[in-house]
C-alpha cells in the first residue's frame, strides 16, 4: 500500500473477518467474489472517495460495503462514509450484512432486499453510488446499465458513482461493455472522471485472469433527473442478464436456513468415533 499510512496487518485481518461472513456465491447469478488483497485496496479507495458522504451499493456480494464500514469503525482508516446502505436481491447477502453490522455495532451500515428491475425506492437520498454488477458479457452491457441507472437515481442524478466492470484488452466483450457503459453514462449527464484499469481479480474458475476496473463517474453540475424511477420492462434490457440464456426470472434469492457462514455446515460432515460408531 505504497504511500498509504495504514496498518496493513490489521486491515487484512479485518477483511478476513468480513470474508468469513460472506455467503457462498451463486455462479449462475454472476456472483463472483473479489479476492482478498484487492478487497483491502478497494475498500481503502472507496472509503477515501466517499469520505463523510452517504454511499449506496447497488448489489454487493463482494461485501466491500462491510469492509469500508468495519475498517473505519475499528480505527484502521480515519475516513469513510457517514452512511452506507446496500440494496441486493439476495436475502442471504442482506442478512449477512445486517447481522455483521449488528454484531460489530456498525450503526452506519444496513442492507435492504431489493431487485434492480423494480423502481428504486429511495431516490436522491445518497451522495455517491457503487456497483459491481453482472458484467453484461452477453448483452453488450445492458445489465451494467440497469445497475448504473439505479445508482444514478439513488444520487438524484447528482454526485458521483463507481462502476466496477470487466477490463481486458484481449477480449472483445469487455471493451464493448466499457464503451456502451460510458455512452450510457454520458447520455444521462455523467462523465468519466477517472478510470483505474485492471485493478481487481476474482474467484472465477473459468477465467481466473479476468480483471476489472473502477470506472468513476461524475454528474455534470447542470444535470437533471429524467423522471421518477420505474420498473425495467423492456425485454431487450433483461435478456442474457446474467450471461448467455440467463435472463431475469428471479425476484429474490430467499435464505432457506440461516447458517453461520464462517463455520462448516453440519450437512457437510459426520463424526466417526474410535468405537466405530457414527453420529447420526
Ligand atoms: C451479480 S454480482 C457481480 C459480481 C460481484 N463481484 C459480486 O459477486 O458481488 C453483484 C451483486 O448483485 C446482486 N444482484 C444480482 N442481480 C440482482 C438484481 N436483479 N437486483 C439486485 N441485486 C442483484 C448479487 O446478489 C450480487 O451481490
Amino acid at each position: 500500500m505504497a504511500g498509504r499510512d495504514i496498518d496493513l496487518r490489521a486491515a487484512i485481518n479485518a477483511i478476513s473477518d468480513v470474508i468469513q461472513n460472506r455467503p457462498r456465491p451463486i455462479r449462475t447469478l454472476d456472483q463472483i467474489y473479489m479476492k482478498a488483497g484487492d478487497m483491502v485496496l478497494q475498500s481503502e479507495l472507496v472509503a477515501k472517495w466517499a469520505d463523510k458522504k452517504r454511499l449506496v451499493f447497488i448489489g454487493d456480494g463482494d461485501a466491500i460495503s462491510v469492509c469500508v464500514a468495519y475498517l473505519k469503525h475499528k480505527g484502521i482508516l480515519e475516513y469513510g462514509p457517514s452512511r452506507i446502505t446496500v440494496f441486493d436481491f439476495d436475502e442471504r447477502i442482506c442478512g449477512a450484512v445486517n447481522r455483521f453490522a449488528d454484531h460489530e455495532r456498525l450503526d452506519t451500515l444496513n442492507a435492504v432486499l431489493y431487485n434492480a428491475i423494480d423502481p428504486f425506492p429511495k431516490e436522491g437520498l445518497f451522495d455517491c453510488f457503487y456497483t459491481n454488477p453482472p458484467w453484461g458479457a452477453s448483452n453488450q452491457g445492458a445489465s451494467v446499465h440497469v445497475f448504473a441507472e439505479r445508482g444514478m437515481e439513488a444520487v438524484g442524478y447528482a454526485g458521483e458513482g463507481m462502476v466496477v466492470i470487466a477490463d481486458d484488452d484481449e477480449l472483445e466483450w469487455p471493451q464493448t461493455v466499457l464503451a456502451t457503459t460510458q455512452r450510457f453514462a454520458l447520455e444521462r449527464g455523467f462523465y468519466v472522471q477517472k478510470m483505474a484499469s485492471k485493478v481487481h481479480v476474482y474467484h472465477l474458475d473459468d477465467a481466473p485472469g479476468l480483471k476489472s476496473c473502477n470506472l468513476m463517474l461524475k454528474a455534470l453540475p447542470s444535470n437533471k433527473s429524467p423522471g421518477p424511477s420505474s420498473a425495467i420492462t423492456d425485454p431487450q434490457r433483461l435478456k442474457n442478464f446474467y450471461g448467455r440464456d440467463q435472463d431475469v426470472r428471479i425476484r429474490y434469492v430467499k435464505e432457506k436456513k440461516r447458517v453461520d457462514y464462517g463455520k462448516a455446515n453440519d450437512t457437510e460432515y459426520e463424526f466417526e468415533h474410535f468405537s466405530g460408531d457414527r453420529d447420526e
